[in-house]
């Protein structure tokens, strides 16, 4: 059974570990402050966990992946974060993603996009079923992910390689633009069907 660190005790990291928890899976986190039994210092979280949850903002993961780059060599990252400015518009990124920028400050991990297109309100909930999209260049590790999405409760569809997460993203940034915009609050997702 994987043993899965969040980074990030926040809206996502606290919906997940729900999700996971829920389907069995041992979960920690790794906080800058430590309050509770399963808050742990950051590098002691991802030292013991092969999957490691990327749920802080966007900005905050570029610098945490670099500071700890060593110590995720080889661990597999789920990047849940989308570029988001103070005011909730896209960051702009250069024709790149936030996942790719990630990747290459952390080099040596293994890098998985995944459920940044799902409000956490959402996520909270049991029964989900919510489709989550999973980019990676590692087909192993996309495997994984998917695995573990779908025992926690989600429909998971593989995308692709990492460079599909611009895509990825720019749907959460459509999902934040309707919520915020159009008054369609954050009780909404997008599914993703296929017909027969
Ligand atoms: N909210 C959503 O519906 C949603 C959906 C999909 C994806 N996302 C993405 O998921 C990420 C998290 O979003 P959120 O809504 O959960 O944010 P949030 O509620 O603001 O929580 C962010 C958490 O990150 C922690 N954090 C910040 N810097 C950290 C660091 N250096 N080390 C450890 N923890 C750190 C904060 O802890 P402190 O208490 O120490 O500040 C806080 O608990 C963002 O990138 C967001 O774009 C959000």
């Amino acid at each position: 059974m994987e043993h899965i660190a969040i980074i990030g005790k926040g809206s996502v990291g606290r919906a997940l570990d729900q999700r996971f928890k829920h389907a069995g899976f041992e979960v920690v986190f790794g906080t800058r402050t430590q309050h509770g039994n399963d808050e742990h210092p950051v590098g002691d979280a991802i030292a013991a966990c092969g999957v490691i949850i990327l749920a802080l903002p966007y900005l905050e993961a570029v610098q945490l992946v670099s500071d700890y780059a060593i110590e995720l060599v080889g661990k597999i990252i789920i990047d849940v974060t989308n570029p988001l400015a103070s005011d909730w518009s896209p960051l702009p990124m250069n024709n790149g993603s936030a996942a790719e920028v990630i990747a290459s400050r952390a080099e040596r991990a293994i890098i998985v996009k995944s459920f940044n297109t799902i409000f956490a309100d959402v996520m909270a909930r049991a029964e989900n079923g919510s489709t989550t999209f999973i980019a990676s260049d590692d087909s192993n590790a996309a495997a994984l992910v998917l695995e573990l999405a779908n025992a926690a409760g989600f429909a998971p569809v593989f995308v692709g390689p990492l460079v599909q997460a611009r895509h990825l993203e720019a749907l959460a940034h459509l999902n934040i633009a309707i919520a915020l915009g159009q008054n369609g609050g954050t009780s909404a997702r997008f599914q993703f069907e296929r017909l027969g």
